[in-house]
């Protein structure tokens, strides 16, 4: 790694700021990882059994919930809540289009139809002025998004919900470790959906858990993703019993695999620790930041604890010099990754083409200045000093 900052940008023929490619979000794999997927492999047990069932314990009592179900990703999850829930042709759910398009699918392949309220200007998340203003005869659910890991604004939605008779359904793919008040998330909604992918702080590689304190929908949530059989292999193998089955309803095949708990069960030790490491590095992002016009970190949710899955900044291409896009092609060129987060969904091809129209300001104005910079247990403080000497660089010459 070059200490000295090259005055030509790497995008320009210059020397990068770093030898190496920095990763965008590396995952945090030690040797417990390995002893774990080791001995899920020496038991001869792979698919969903004793270790996802020891994932789904600890999930539950680490949330403060009655219930959590492993899936196999945080859009199952999303996708079987909501048929749970009874949801379908004809429902309509308001949630947000800034979000991945899983949370937007999920609602799709239930059946019902998804409808975008604007988000909070400053934090990005769902508006529940907007939520309410939307709130009309066929509104069966709220389906707000975590998004970056802050909070949304859970008393407003929650108090909308009760109100007009809503279920909450919540995508915390990104807010594992986020609190609203003194609650956390994943115990405050009727389902929250959290995702295992390999980005995630919980990383199984791919999965995801849905949590509930219904008894009633956590046993219809364990049938739906199991092709709606009433034989589960494990406790079956357990209990020795004949291997007869029934199917009560037409379900899914969504579960988890015990090899892919393994690799997410030692992190549950560290989450805390990681989140600690993740806050001082966004600290140390804030401070960096100070000075460079035009390149802020978005709002951070007053409502609870900040998870800080993702440290994303807002470009405005007058004070900066240059757009999101410009200063993404040149940081990648100083070896330096970034993420879009998000593109919004109701600009994408299929949604403008099937849903219907909506203009959402402060949505779509985020989709286009937005920038997630590296972020992640695995990073150094160096590495965070590598991205704001990066960023200095290029904002010192495009702004020249
Ligand atoms: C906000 C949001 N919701 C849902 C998902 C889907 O998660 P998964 O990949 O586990 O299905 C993602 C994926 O990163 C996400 O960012």
């Amino acid at each position: 790694m070059s200490s000295a900052i090259p005055a030509t940008l790497a995008i320009d023929g210059g020397t990068p700021v770093r030898d190496s490619m920095l990763s965008f979000s590396p995952p945090v794999l030690g040797d417990e990882e390995i002893a774990s997927v080791i001995e899920t492999l020496r038991s001869g047990w792979l698919t969903s059994g004793p270790r996802t069932a020891e994932l789904e314990e600890r999930f539950a009592a680490r949330v403060g919930t009655g219930h959590a179900i492993a899936t196999s990703s945080c859009t199952a999850a999303l996708h079987l809540a909501m048929v749970a829930a009874g949801l379908g042709e004809g429902d309509e759910v308001i949630t947000t289009s800034f979000t991945w398009p899983a949370t937007t699918n999920a609602v799709l392949h239930a059946g019902a139809t998804p409808v975008f309220a604007d988000v909070d200007a400053d934090t990005l998340n769902i508006d529940p002025d907007g939520v309410r203003a939307l709130v009309g005869p066929r509104t069966r659910a709220v389906l707000p998004v975590h998004f970056a890991g802050g909070p949304c604004d859970m008393d407003a939605l929650c108090a909308i919900a009760r109100e007009h008779s809503l279920l909450v359904i919540e995508d915390a793919a990104h807010a594992v470790e986020a609190t609203v008040g003194d609650r956390k998330v994943g115990s405050i909604g009727d389902f929250t959906c959290f995702s295992l992918y390999a980005t995630k702080s919980l990383a199984g590689g791919e999965g995801g858990v849905v949590t509930t304190r219904s008894e009633q929908a956590a046993e219809q949530l364990r049938l739906l993703r199991s092709q709606g059989i009433t034989r589960d292999p494990w406790r079956r193998q357990l209990s020795r019993s004949l291997g007869h089955y029934d199917v009560t309803v037409p379900g899914f095949k969504a579960n988890l695999a015990d090899l892919q708990a393994a690799v997410a069960l030692p992190k549950f030790d560290r989450l805390d620790d990681m989140h600690r490491r993740r806050t001082a590095l966004v600290e140390r992002y804030d401070r960096g930041l100070e000075g460079l016009g035009g390149i802020d970190p978005i709002g951070r949710s007053p409502f609870g604890r900040h998870a800080h899955h993702l440290y994303v900044v807002r470009i405005d291409p007058d004070a900066a010099g240059g757009d999101r896009d410009r200063y993404a092609a040149a940081l990648t060129a100083e070896n330096i990754a970034t993420g879009l987060h998000f593109l919004p969904v109701h600009t994408l091809t299929w949604y403008r083409e099937n849903l219907e129209a909506v203009s959402l300001p402060a949505t779509e104005a985020a989709g286009e200045t937005v920038l997630s910079l590296p972020l992640g247990g695995a990073h150094t403080e160096q590495d965070v000093d590598d991205v704001l000497a990066a960023l200095r660089k290029l904002h010192a010459a495009f702004t020249r």
